[in-house]
């Protein structure tokens, strides 16, 4: 059960009604809503040892879907929504780029595997295949080398893996207060500049 009694900060409070309310769109074409994408992401993030920083960047990553206007599902429409951008510069206003950056990294991350992975591309659900040529398509060696030089880049891969696997209806799907700690560690660990 989630601690409801630990007083939290203004980011939890600012966070909960948009996942609570917002996030109950579908995910894309995937028989998930975006609260259950989220959740499960960081679930996966957190069974997989990664620090708290990679927990609430993977719990966060798409939140820039929640906050736009572009309606349910621009790819369909041949509108990238940038969300990888949005999404950072919201979090900005709290966390320090361990949580950001591989956020606004995300997607490129998808590219950067498309390019080096093989198999990888084969592995993507439809409506991933069907964003990646709005968001440029595989990356080109001079574009993966410069993704290589990020600092964050191996966190934005292992954050594009869980995205991708985090679509499963039977996978797991605890409550989003259940991430209060963690929200309260990576503030701690990673603050806003
Ligand atoms: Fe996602």
């Amino acid at each position: 059960m989630p601690d409801t009694t630990t007083p939290t900060s203004p980011v939890v409070d600012e966070l909960e009604p948009i996942y609570g309310e917002r996030a109950h769109r579908r995910y894309g074409l995937a028989a998930i809503n975006q609260l259950m994408h989220a959740v499960q992401s960081g679930a996966l993030a957190r069974a997989a040892d990664l620090p708290p920083t990679l927990v609430v960047a993977a719990l966060l990553h798409d939140i820039g879907h929640m906050v736009h206007t572009l309606g349910e599902h621009p790819a369909a429409a041949g509108i990238d929504d940038r969300h990888e951008d949005m999404g950072a510069r919201w979090l900005a206003r709290h966390f320090g780029p361990a949580v950001t950056e591989p956020v606004r990294l995300h997607v490129a991350a998808k590219r950067y595997l498309c390019a080096t992975e093989p198999g990888y591309f084969a592995s993507l659900s439809f409506d991933s295949v069907e964003s990646l040529e709005l968001q440029g398509g595989p990356m080109t060696d001079t574009e993966t080398a410069d993704f290589e030089r990020q600092r964050y880049w191996r966190d934005a891969v292992a954050l594009r893996r869980i995205d991708e696997q985090a679509k499963d209806p039977n996978g797991p799907l605890p409550p989003f207060a259940e991430f209060r700690k963690d929200i309260e560690q990576a503030l701690a660990l990673s603050p806003s500049r």
